[in-house]
């Protein structure tokens, strides 16, 4: 499936044209329940679905659990939409991309409220199953539009904002030295990486407009990238951390890259592991006991890492091996 973008501060406004071409009878909207308000989204939304049948969705927990995927697949199903809007963090994205898969496969729209993600640029989704990390892919999974308006980012806190731009972060260098990586991601992955590594620190610190724009595009980038790459060891050693240990997924993710870097030892990238350890010094992020991780959990944590990404990793990695990066950042 070809995907429509619209990529620009304002460009939510689109909303209202895509609604009238498919004039749908009801749509189902799903959103974060702060973030939707917060990101100014609200309004610009209500005006575009004004006089359709609308179920606001938005139970939904922090994780895309396999629980509330199925909760709302009864939603769904019982509302029987014809247009579906997500509007969103990544596991927002992803869990309505889950929904709209399971139960109807119509048109999406994916609009994030954060610069991270990039969900709304794949064709995949997280779904947390009895305690692991599994994923559903299909090329119909990918939204018909998204729509990447960086004002909706602007008013997102640093606690929000800081590990959506370091998954960003992981998922362009990932993308770039992933196995599966084609000219055309690594051109996606490179450009995105220029954009997230000069716009990190004053999007986060300074929540400088035009870094946070920059940042928008990037994650957006980095998104499109992993579509056709996928991402590498860094994410698949990271999904117990947030499922166990509550670690925001960019966090978990960000921890592994200096030891991965150093492991997969490739050239090519502008910035070295000694750069990314400075950076999350700089953030506040050393070490997986600042999380509550005990040494003592090292060795379920890395038992239960999924392999599944570990085939594009460039370097292999025996399943052996897998507890060593754990006992780097312990
Ligand atoms: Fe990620």
């Amino acid at each position: 499936m070809k995907q429509t973008e619209y990529i620009g501060a304002g460009e939510l406004s689109k909303l209202s044209g895509i609604v009238q071409d498919f004039a749908p009878s009801k749509v189902f909207l799903i959103t974060g329940k702060s973030s939707y308000i917060a990101s100014g989204a609200t309004q610009l939304v209500e005006l575009a679905l004004a006089g359709i049948d609308v179920l606001h969705y938005t139970d939904i927990s922090a994780l895309p659990l396999d629980e509330d995927i199925k909760k709302g697949v009864i939603a769904y199903t019982s509302f029987n939409p014809d247009l579906v809007i997500a509007v969103g963090g990544g596991h927002v994205i992803d869990m309505t991309k889950s929904i709209n898969f399971l139960a109807g496969k119509k048109p999406l729209v994916a609009i994030p409220t954060t610069a991270g993600t990039g969900s709304e640029a794949t064709s995949f989704s997280v779904v947390y199953k009895n305690g692991r990390k599994t994923s559903l892919e299909s090329p119909d999974m990918l939204p018909m539009f998204a729509i990447v308006d960086p004002n909706l980012a602007m008013s997102v806190s640093r606690e929000t904002a800081l590990p959506s731009a370091l998954d960003a972060l992981c998922q362009a260098i990932e993308s770039f030295w992933s196995n599966k990586a084609t000219e055309e991601s690594r051109g996606y992955a490179r450009q995105a990486l220029q954009l997230i590594w000069k716009n990190i620190i004053p999007a986060i610190e300074k929540r400088d407009s035009g870094a946070i724009t920059a940042l928008c595009i990037g994650a957006h980038l980095a998104g499109k990238a992993i579509n056709i790459s996928k991402t590498t060891a860094c994410h698949a050693f990271s999904y117990g951390l947030t499922y166990r240990f509550g670690v925001p997924h960019g966090i978990a993710v960000a921890l592994f890259l200096p030891s991965v870097y150093r492991y997969n030892n490739v050239s090519g990238l502008s910035m070295s592991p000694e750069d990314i350890e400075g950076l999350l010094r700089r953030f506040g992020i050393t070490n997986l006991s600042q999380y509550g991780v005990k040494p003592s959990d090292i060795a379920m944590l890395a038992a239960e890492v999924n392999t599944e990404r570990l085939g594009n990793n460039p370097r292999v990695i025996r399943e052996g091996d897998i507890i060593n990066f754990f006992q780097k950042i312990v």
